[in-house]
């Protein structure tokens, strides 16, 4: 496991496309603005003063400069991307020995935490006090046409948020290029909640065998060909680039492996604070807040699953049940607009340990 130290440019922040849920690529992404609903994640998060929390999705660092500047606490941060990482050695700096910077994917990341040799054990500790997740990609990412994520430049259709460490991950070109064409379709409909999915897919099928997409500007104009812009100023391929991107990090996948894994990572009081930026992701963050909380609404007496115990809850929602940017952060970054951030705290009790008798198969 990687472990260095991560630097924010000063002022440098991440901002979103409200239409895409990418961060900002203009100027504007670096131009000082704040993180998205940095006030609220703070607020949610309340670090206090001798606290040990995980920031699980690093970026730029604003919210682990924010939460480090809040309280005299401890800060591990993860991020899949070695940038990322580099990036943070001048924020490490300025904390001594109080930010930890971890390489990976946070659902393997957090999953190994508590292994006898796991990076919570070496450092002596056995619970967090708050995690937080800032889904998506950063600025940094989004802004360097070489790392493929963006419609706007041109690169190679690349996408891969770790820069191919996991030999595994498909590159977005290895999507566009080898996807049965239904399975294009699909993706593009599931992924990207695009109307028009099989008509692109159709388009790529078609481009693609006359010689392979290799690039991001070739790629967004087989979509616009298909999609002429519309008046709502959203570029016609954003939501197909919102597609792949996920399918090739396995987006949704590392939220739903994330969220279980910090929940049973978190002391009684501890908190868990989740921003999500297009519906995909606040779905799963969503049901798995109301599950967690035992707000999710009981089977029918008709379904099986009305036999078995229900678990007492071990959580409860934080506050309103979601948060969303207020006038003036919109109004300062109308690419907030689409920042949904939901919090929940682990309840003091301890589980009740139900005998034996009356435990749920
Ligand atoms: C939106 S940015 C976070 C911005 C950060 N909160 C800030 O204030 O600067 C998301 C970051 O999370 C990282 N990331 C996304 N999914 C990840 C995963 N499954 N594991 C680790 N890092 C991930 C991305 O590489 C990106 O750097």
């Amino acid at each position: 496991m990687n472990a260095a130290a991560v630097r924010v440019p000063s002022g440098a922040s991440v901002s979103r496309d409200p239409a895409s849920g990418n961060p900002a690529s203009d100027d504007q992404a670096f131009g000082g603005h704040v993180p998205v609903l940095r006030d609220e994640m703070l607020a949610a998060l309340a670090p206090r003063d001798g606290g040990i929390y995980l920031d699980a999705t690093f970026g730029g660092g604003g919210y682990a400069e924010a939460i480090l500047s809040a309280a005299a606490c401890t800060l591990f941060a993860i991020d899949r991307d070695p940038d990322a990482l580099a990036r943070g050695a001048a924020l490490a700096a300025r904390f001594p020995g109080r930010l930890h910077l971890l390489g990976g994917r946070f659902g393997d990341v957090l999953a190994a935490a508590l292994a006898p040799d796991g990076w919570l054990a070496t450092h002596g500790v056995h619970a967090l006090d708050g995690v937080v997740f800032d889904f998506g990609v950063s600025s940094f990412q989004i802004d360097d046409p070489a790392r493929g994520f963006s419609f706007r430049a041109d690169g190679p259709l690349d996408m891969r948020m770790d820069r191919g460490a996991d030999p595994a991950s498909p590159t977005a070109a290895d999507l566009v290029n080898r996807l049965p064409e239904r399975d294009l379709a699909d993706l593009l409909h599931e992924l990207g909640e695009e109307r028009a999915a099989r008509r692109i897919a159709r388009a790529i099928v078609a481009a693609r065998a006359i010689a392979p997409i290799e690039t991001t500007a070739r790629l967004a104009g087989i979509v616009r060909a298909v999609l002429p812009p519309d008046r709502s100023g959203i570029d016609p391929a954003t939501r197909s680039f919102q597609a792949l991107r996920i399918r090739v990090n396995d987006e949704l996948g590392e939220i739903a492996r994330g969220l279980a894994a910090a929940a049973a990572l978190l002391a009684p009081g501890g908190r868990l604070v989740a921003v999500a930026f297009h519906s995909l992701e606040d779905r799963l963050v969503k049901r798995f807040m109301i599950e967690a909380a035992g707000r999710a609404p009981a089977p029918s007496r008709h379904d099986p699953r009305g036999l078995l115990a229900r678990t007492p809850p071990r959580f409860r929602l934080c506050g309103a049940p979601l948060l969303r940017p207020g006038a003036a952060e919109t109004a300062a970054n109308p690419r907030a607009r689409s920042g949904r951030l939901r919090a929940m705290e682990r309840l003091a009790a301890p589980d009740p340990v139900l005998p034996p008798e009356e435990s749920a198969p």
